[in-house]
């Protein structure tokens, strides 16, 4: 796994700009797989599956057990993007928190109002099969104190997102990805958080998908 980051490290490095065409931000179809998040100190902040709905904008994504962090032990989080929403779940102890969310960015959907930086080709793009032809695209993060730098296929899978920021500095990179939502009972809001009443949010904090990373 650490090699594969490390790859995918080095791909959203060598991201080279020719800003050019008139694009729009293309959307992310449905998708099972793994998604994992490195601070560029080199700590692993998490990796673990998750589950994406695109229509409906919602958001699964649970901490791998046999690759705990110190950030994301035992991590499981349910977004619903269009509500505002979000569930923290605890499935150990059957507990879970409903909180708002202040911001609705996060690394499988690129933002509308992204800017087009360019198509990179990492490896070949002459050789059948030795290549991967991805888009760049790059926009501020919601509190205007860094940017990010998404990158994904012609068929707008995301490969890897770095969030540059004043505060703390990451990269997310998704692998292994279907284009299905393989289990719909990921993205059904578990049965302990039924009833929950949603908690407030102390001034001056922001929840986000983000936020739980940095
Ligand atoms: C945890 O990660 C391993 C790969 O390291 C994978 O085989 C396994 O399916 C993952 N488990 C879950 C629940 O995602
Ligand atoms: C994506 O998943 C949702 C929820 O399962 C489903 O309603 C929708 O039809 C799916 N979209 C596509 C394009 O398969
Ligand atoms: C977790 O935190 C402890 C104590 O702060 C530290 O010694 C350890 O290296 C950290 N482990 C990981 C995987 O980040
Ligand atoms: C569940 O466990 C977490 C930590 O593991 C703790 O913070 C939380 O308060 C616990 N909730 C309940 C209801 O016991």
């Amino acid at each position: 796994m650490y090699a594969a980051i490390a790859l995918v490290v080095f791909m959203c490095l060598t991201a080279s700009t020719r800003a050019d065409q008139h694009h729009q931000p293309c959307h992310a179809p449905n998708m099972t797989g793994f998604m994992s998040v490195l601070s560029l100190k080199g700590d692993v902040k998490a990796f673990g599956a998750f589950t994406y709905d695109s229509m409906g904008k919602k958001l699964r994504f649970r901490s791998n057990e046999s690759h705990p962090t110190n950030t994301s032990m035992g991590l499981d989080l349910l977004m619903f993007f269009d509500e505002g929403i979000f569930y923290e779940i605890d499935s150990k102890n059957q507990s879970c928190e409903k909180k708002t969310l202040q911001c609705t960015q996060h690394p499988l959907d690129i933002p509308d109002d992204a800017t087009f930086l360019g198509t990179v080709n990492t490896g070949s793009a002459s050789i059948e099969g030795e290549g991967l032809k991805t888009n760049v695209w790059t926009g501020s993060m919601p509190d205007m104190k860094g940017h990010y730098s998404m990158s994904v296929t012609m068929g707008c899978l995301p490969v890897c997102t770095m969030y540059y920021h004043e505060s703390t500095s990451f990269m997310v990179s998704i692998t292994e990805v279907e284009v299905e939502i393989k289990d719909p009972d990921l993205l059904v809001v578990p049965a302990c958080c039924l009833g929950q009443p949603l908690e407030e949010t102390p001034e001056g904090t922001v929840h986000s998908f983000l936020n739980e990373f940095m």
